[in-house]
C-alpha cells in the first residue's frame, strides 16, 4: 500500500489544529500507521528540505520548522500521496481552495515565515526519502 509523510507544522500544533488535521485524514479513510511529536533538528530539516537549499526562503523555513513541536505521521492508503496533497490544498494559504486544510485554516504567510500548517510528500521517491528521515 502507498505511504506518505504528513507533518503538522509548528503553526498547526501551536494553534491546536492537530486534531482537525488528523480528523480529516481519518474521515477520508487513510490509515495512521505511525505518529510522533518532536522538535525537529536542523540536520533533519536540511535533509528534508534539501531541494530548497539555496532558495531565499530556505533559512527562514528551517528556522520556523525548528521553532517548536511538529507532529509527524506515517500515512497509508490508495494514492495517499496525491490524496493528502489534495486535502492540504495549495502551498500558499491565501490561494488554497476552501474545503482544504490550508484553505480553511491557513493565513497569509507574510514575508519571512511559511505558516501553511501541514506538509505532505510530493512523490513516491520523496515519501520514501522523507519517511526515512522522520521515522528511520
Ligand atoms: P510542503 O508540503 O510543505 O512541502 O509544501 P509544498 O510541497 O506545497 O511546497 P514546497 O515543497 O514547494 O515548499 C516547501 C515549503 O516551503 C512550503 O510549504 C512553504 O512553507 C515554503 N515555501 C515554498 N515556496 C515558498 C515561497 O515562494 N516563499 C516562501 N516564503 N515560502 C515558501
Ligand atoms: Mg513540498
Amino acid at each position: 500500500v502507498e505511504e506518505t509523510l504528513v507533518l503538522v507544522k509548528p503553526d498547526g500544533v501551536e494553534r491546536n489544529l492537530t486534531g482537525v488535521v488528523l480528523a480529516r485524514i481519518e474521515a477520508k479513510g487513510y490509515v495512521i500507521a505511525d505518529l510522533k511529536m518532536l522538535v525537529p533538528t536542523r540536520t533533519m530539516l536540511e535533509k528534508h528540505y534539501e531541494e530548497h537549499q539555496g532558495k531565499p526562503f530556505f533559512e527562514p523555513l528551517v528556522e520556523f520548522m525548528s521553532s517548536g513541536p511538529v507532529v509527524a505521521v506515517r500515512l497509508q492508503g490508495n494514492r495517499v500521496i496525491e490524496g493528502f496533497r489534495s486535502l492540504a490544498g495549495s502551498t500558499e494559504p491565501t490561494l488554497a481552495a476552501p474545503g482544504t486544510i490550508r484553505g480553511d485554516f491557513g493565513r497569509d504567510w507574510g514575508t519571512s515565515v511559511q505558516k501553511n500548517l501541514v506538509h505532505g510528500s510530493d512523490s513516491t521517491l520523496s515519501a520514501e526519502r522523507e519517511l526515512e528521515i522522520w521515522f528511520g
